[in-house]
């Protein structure tokens, strides 16, 4: 357990000077291709849970020492032990041996006092620590003030229901690919694998548990692919027809992308500003036997990539706070900033406006994001109407309710939809 520790609290550590997450794992994972995998597996849940729980774990962490933490070495490394200690079910007295023989890993033999004196604090008056630690919303919910304060705004209703399903544990969720089995076809053979699932929607299994995809019978075969029921609403939701062409704007890695190329025979252009992740749209349209034009560039930079030719169908999943989807990635609560909104939001019109330009008249842009800010969503889109006067909203059709937005909960992330349709030359 030591080296799972040590090696969290260097994850953790790393989101803390402002990396993310997924790609502190993925090149830790690169640089120590021999990790066994049920190591990994330690590492990452210690490291998603600590980054969970870090509003609570920095509350309780400020109430255990005298001052502010000067080592941030160290500082993870308590937040690791003390997320280990109430959120896992590790041997209370091998977490406080470790953390201590982690110091002298580290070379900071002189914290080794301070690691094994907080720790055994913490052990003795946890529940007190708890209550006090929780008197904060920022403590209790953990999450950052100012985000909790977007959310109570934005939805006084339901922020509650909001930010406790962004630290549960996400689901996974399948999608059949209609162009090689049926869902009916698939969950016999999940039941086969002794996987249990239920059918959520058209295309859309939830898995009882989460498990690697290794485990899925025919994912390499591309029978099916991981995504989340509210994703599985944009292709649908553009009415595609065979022939159509057709732009998915930001498509890296692939999920969306795919699921156009599955439901009819497109023209479909896939785009990123993201090169390397482009390869990973690659990897995914092989593996379903499915292929589409790829480009990297920055979709709004159209002298860049368009060849004048309008499409009849636009993608944009835009570049967002991702604030839908936190339980997938815990450190993004941390890694925003307040300012970010408006910065975002700022992208995202830039996008819309040039992409505005290459759609068909009559033709439809489905503007997504995986937000629960209105600042990217409903007030997005109010602006674009508002300076398009050939813009209309069109109805969504199949989807759950007429707002367009999704909030995240047991069966679904958090996203919003809106459908844009293009008025004819005349009316505009
Ligand atoms: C939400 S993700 C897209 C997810 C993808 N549609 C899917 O379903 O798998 C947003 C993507 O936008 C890309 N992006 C951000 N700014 C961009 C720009 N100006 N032009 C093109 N792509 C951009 C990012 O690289 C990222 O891959």
């Amino acid at each position: 357990m030591i080296e799972i520790q040590r090696r969290a609290a260097q994850a953790v550590l790393d989101v803390l000077e402002g990396h993310s997450l997924s790609a502190v794992l993925a090149a830790l994972w690169k640089r120590n291709p021999g990790l066994a995998g049920s190591d990994r597996a330690a590492i990452q849940d210690l490291s998603f849970g600590t980054c969970r729980m870090l509003g609570t774990l920095r509350a309780l962490l400020d109430l255990l020492l005298k001052k502010p933490p000067t080592d941030r070495e160290v500082e993870a490394l308590l937040l690791v032990a003390i997320y280990q200690l109430e959120w896992t079910r590790a041997a209370h007295y091998a977490v406080v041996d470790f953390a201590v023989r982690t110091c002298a890993a580290l070379g900071k033999a002189s914290a080794k006092g301070l690691v094994n004196a907080v720790l055994r604090s913490y052990l003795r008056n946890r529940e007190t620590l708890l209550t006090r630690a929780r008197a904060t919303e920022a403590g209790r919910y953990s999450y950052p003030q100012w985000w909790i304060a977007e959310l109570a705004h934005a939805w006084p209703d339901d922020y509650l229901a909001i930010l406790e399903a962004g630290n549960r544990h996400p689901p996974m969720t399948l999608r059949v690919n209609r162009r090689a089995t049926t869902p009916e076809r698939y969950l016999a053979m999940l039941r086969d694998a002794d996987l249990q699932a239920k059918q959520v929607g058209p295309f859309a299994l939830l898995l009882d548990r989460p498990v690697p995809v290794e485990h899925l019978p025919g994912f390499a075969q591309g029978l099916v692919s991981v995504q989340d029921l509210a994703a599985q609403y944009a292709a649908p939701l553009l009415d595609l027809r065979n022939g159509m062409r057709v732009l998915d704007a930001c498509a890296a890695p692939g999920g969306k992308t795919a699921h156009l190329l599955e439901l009819a025979d497109i023209d479909l252009t896939s785009l990123d500003r993201d090169t390397q992740r482009m390869q990973r749209v690659r990897e995914n349209l092989r593996r379903l036997h499915l292929s589409a034009t790829l480009a990297g560039s920055d979709a709004a930079d159209l002298s860049a990539w368009w060849d004048g030719r309008a499409f009849d169908r636009i993608l944009l999943d835009a570049p967002c706070s991702a604030s839908g989807v936190v339980r997938r990635h815990p450190d993004i609560k941390w890694l925003r900033r307040q300012d970010d909104l408006p910065r975002l939001a700022v992208e995202q019109a830039r996008l819309l406006d040039a992409l505005w330009h290459t759609l068909a008249s009559g033709g439809k842009l489905l503007y997504v994001t995986c937000s629960v800010f209105p600042a990217e969503n409903q007030a997005q889109i109010a602006a674009f109407l508002g300076a398009h006067r050939d813009a209309g909203v069109a109805p969504l059709t199949p989807f759950p309710n007429k707002t367009g937005q999704l909030l995240p909960d047991s069966r679904h992330d958090g996203f919003y939809y809106a459908l844009l349709h293009k008025l004819p030359a005349a009316a505009g």
